[in-house]
């Protein structure tokens, strides 16, 4: 097996931190570590695998150097501008912010649904929306068994997903205190209001949703909407989704399509009242889905639930998982 060089952008950022612990429990052989942030952060301290790195300050020549890989998050506008300077210095990008999600030459990758889309990359390889991600893990399956005509996603996502700020405005609010980041108190609360607004009365969260499903799936027929609600969860996204199928189903068959599907567990028996929540995710890279059942007001439809850790699958071991996908392929050709 190869060693790789390997670099974090956002490395002092709630995700950041995650992927450095990620990418420390997976079997990836690290040589060169470069965690990067902003200027802000130049020379904090970071721990990877048991030694002591210094954080660089992320700018136009932190690419010059040797670098395999580099997982990005660090904000939208942050992406815009380094990871094509990263590219162009053949570092493949894994980038967790949206701006690159939709172009058309950058593919879009959940491991367990269209790994081999990240092969096409020419540099740049985007890592899905959150709760995208966790459903797609759980749509994929069954699209392929029932062909799916229709989704319809409500979700209830935590703070986290808003990085620090988000978990402040919760840790202080939960003691009386004012909410800083939030426009509306979210402890004791939910905002159905995740990202901006649009001109069409949607979030653009809500419509990541629809079109990423899209993109993923491969997939431009399927009827796609989504409500997106911010709740006072610390960390772990909740989604109820309703699905009608072409094909006609079988609920217990349905249920062990899902138990063989990478990547999800199923729980999934109210006679003992067992059902997942965010507490059983938190800490997991697997989603967890129950509430599976027949929606008896369509021809063929199906409600379930799904949870999963927006920090970890939603985003740090996604990219990571990426990364091992690349390795296997032998897409760096290091190996033996
Ligand atoms: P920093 O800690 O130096 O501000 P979160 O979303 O959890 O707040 O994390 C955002 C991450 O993105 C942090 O690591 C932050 O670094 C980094 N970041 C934000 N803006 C920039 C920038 N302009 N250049 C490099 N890194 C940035």
């Amino acid at each position: 097996m190869g060693k790789y060089n390997v670099a974090i952008a956002g490395a002092t950022g709630v995700v950041g931190q995650k992927m450095i612990e990620v990418l420390e429990e997976s079997n990836i052989a690290v040589d060169n570590f470069y965690p990067m942030a902003s200027s802000r952060s130049a020379g904090k301290k970071v721990e990877f695998r048991g030694k002591e790195y210094t954080v660089e300050e992320l700018n136009e020549h932190s690419f010059d150097k040797d670098i395999d890989f580099a997982l990005f998050s660090a904000g939208g506008g942050t992406s815009k501008k380094f990871a094509p300077i990263a590219a162009k210095n053949n570092v493949v990008v894994i980038d967790n912010s949206s701006q690159w999600r939709m172009d058309e030459e950058v593919p879009l990758v959940v491991p367990e649904v269209n790994p081999k889309d990240a092969l096409k990359t020419k540099g740049i390889i985007a890592n899905p929306n959150c709760s995208t991600i966790q459903a797609m893990v759980v749509l994929k399956p069954l699209h392929d068994a029932y062909k799916i005509k229709r989704v319809i996603y409500s979700t209830y996502q935590a703070v986290a997903g808003s990085g620090i700020k988000g978990i402040k405005d919760l840790e202080e609010g939960v003691k009386g205190g004012k909410n800083e980041f939030y426009p509306v108190q979210i402890a004791y609360n939910c905002l159905p209001h995740i990202d901006d607004f649009t001109e069409n009365g949607y979030t653009k969260e809500e419509l990541k949703m629809v079109n990423e499903t899209h993109k993923i799936l491969g997939d431009y027929d399927i009827k796609v909407t989504a409500t997106t609600v911010r709740v006072p969860v610390f960390v772990g996204h909740s989604e109820s989704i309703n699905l009608e199928f072409e094909k006609p189903f079988d609920v217990d068959e349905a249920r062990e399509l899902l138990k063989n599907a990478p990547g999800v567990i199923v729980k999934d028996d109210i006679s003992v009242l067992e059902y997942p929540t965010v507490l059983d995710a938190a800490g997991n890279d697997e989603v967890y889905v129950g509430r599976i059942r027949r929606d008896f007001s369509v021809e063929s439809g199906m409600n379930l639930w799904c949870v999963g850790d927006n920090i970890r699958k939603g985003a740090a071991s996604n990219t990571v998982q990426i990364a091992e996908y690349l390795i296997k392929e032998n897409f760096f050709g290091k190996e033996n």
